[in-house]
């Protein structure tokens, strides 16, 4: 596990915006050329405009940069309490998000916050994933 991935996802989950759910969520994500993004879930009142940790993140990385490598995930960690005694993965919209900016091979951690981990590849979570050929 990426120790700094996991500190930032940490951090930011404490200021997810999570009155509803009461299920704050941290997500923080290294592009290929090593720079760090990170975000937290963001709820509404009108309960389906709120996003997700990852979203956030993504958008985080979007806004900061032009050049491709800065727009390419080479990892991400999201860190949550656990659902029914399992660590939480990314729902299946954010894996779809991550699909655009990242390959099979992408790491994707997931973990608690007093740190119990477990990491996946995005290929695991998401096969045979719909995408269309994209510019580089
Ligand atoms: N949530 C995330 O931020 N990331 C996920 O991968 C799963 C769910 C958020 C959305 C909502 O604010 C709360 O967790 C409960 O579903």
């Amino acid at each position: 596990m990426d120790r700094e991935l996991f500190e930032a996802a940490r951090k930011v989950r404490e200021r997810a915006h999570a009155p509803y759910s009461g299920f704050p969520v941290g997500a923080a994500l290294r592009t290929l050329s090593g720079t760090v993004h990170a975000g937290c879930n963001v709820e509404n009142a009108a309960y389906p405009e709120g996003w997700c940790a990852e979203t956030s993140a993504i958008a985080g990385m979007i806004a900061a940069a032009s050049d491709p490598d800065d727009r390419r995930i080479a990892a991400i960690c999201v860190v949550a309490d656990r659902i029914d005694g399992e660590l939480t993965t990314p729902c299946g919209g954010c894996r779809q998000r991550i699909a655009e900016f990242a390959g099979p091979e992408a790491a994707i951690h997931v973990a608690v916050p007093d740190g119990e981990e477990r990491t996946f590849r995005l290929g695991d979570l998401l096969p045979a994933a719909f995408g269309k050929e994209r510019p580089s």
